[in-house]
């Protein structure tokens, strides 16, 4: 039974990852060692530093989409919906959106533990080692979160794919790119429009101190990036340049946001919705080109300019970005 319960809860990557020491101490990018710094100055402690002991009212945690960013704002089979039905289907799209990201806090904190382990410079395994910790507090934090509101959902399989890619990717650099760079800008958006769009004070702090370290985690794929892309060959820098391509098509290209939007008829189902009308509805409003372009999207806002900072959309990638809507 332990085993059974273990096999469907427990899954396998093989990763080629290299393993480097290196016997030099001294710094070389003193960015880096100065966010090394900064790190070990903000560490705080997922068990005491948010207010736990104030109880979370469902009705005040607010859907992550925020105010005037949900598609579901305004459409007529949702006016159909009871009080009851609506506080229902926002608490379970909480959850879902919340079990996306703590899923995403664990391939994060694997993944850093891959760089401890694989990228050539002592600031970079110092910086990483204190990353792992952050992560594993954002684990904790999230894992507790959701359970006051409902269960934890399975990780959406596009997201899978990109985190899965990541992991098992051999060079540093594309697990620097995907992970440091696209995953958690994409994280930060999110953060920030979660932010805005709930009124429960634990969230609020959840939220916060979440997006303090998160900004960090930004900052040292740009800082890393920003000196290790001009080092390498031309090819090898184009390998990442495509793998920045395709773990951002995973989430973003139109096909796969519908498919990423399925979980929500899933929600609408179970809390008794009309899912035919739902799904014509939305088709509709999804077929008008203003109404997409005025919904956030954290791939345009956050992703992509974090993207062109580091050098890694050019001529041969940029026709694309432009083609999923996210450069203009
Ligand atoms: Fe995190
Ligand atoms: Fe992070």
């Amino acid at each position: 039974m332990q085993q059974a319960q273990e096999t469907a809860t427990l899954e396998e990557i093989i990763t080629p990852i290299k393993t480097l020491w290196k016997f030099d101490y001294e710094p070389h990018i003193k960015a880096l060692r100065d966010l090394y710094e900064k790190a070990k100055k903000e560490q705080w402690n997922a068990a005491s530093d948010i207010p736990w002991q104030l109880e979370t009212n469902p009705a005040d945690v607010g859907v992550i989409a925020g105010p005037g960013g949900d598609p579901l704002d305004g459409c007529n089979f949702m006016a159909e919906l009871s009080d009851e039905q609506r506080s229902e289907l926002d608490k379970r799209r909480s959850a879902w959106t919340l079990s996306q990201m703590l899923h995403g806090e664990q391939g994060a904190m694997l993944c850093c533990g891959q760089l401890v382990e694989a990228v050539p410079d002592m600031d970079g395994k110092l910086y990483a080692s204190t990353q792992v910790i952050d992560e594993a507090r954002h684990v904790e934090v999230f894992h507790r979160y959701i359970t006051r509101l409902d269960q934890v959902y399975p990780l959406m399989p596009s997201l899978k794919q990109l985190l899965n890619a990541v992991l098992g990717a051999e060079m540093w650099q594309k697990k620097c790119i995907g992970m440091q760079v696209i995953a958690e800008s994409l994280a930060m958006g999110s953060f920030k429009m979660m932010k805005k769009a709930t009124n429960d004070e634990v969230l609020k702090q959840v939220v916060e101190l979440t997006a303090q370290d998160e900004a960090r985690h930004v900052s040292f794929g740009l800082i890393y990036m920003k000196d290790e892309l001009p080092r390498m060959a031309e090819d090898e820098r184009d390998e990442v340049e495509d793998f920045a391509l395709a773990g951002v098509s995973m989430l973003a290209s139109p096909e796969n946001q519908v498919k990423n939007g399925e979980f929500l008829f899933t929600l609408l189902a179970e809390v008794g919705a009309d899912t035919d009308a739902a799904a014509a509805e939305l088709q509709q409003k999804y077929s008008d080109p203003a109404f997409v372009a005025a919904l956030p999207n954290p791939f345009r806002d956050y992703v992509v300019p974090q993207l062109e900072r580091v050098g890694l959309i050019t001529e041969r990638t940029e026709s694309s970005y432009r083609e999923m809507g996210l450069l203009n």
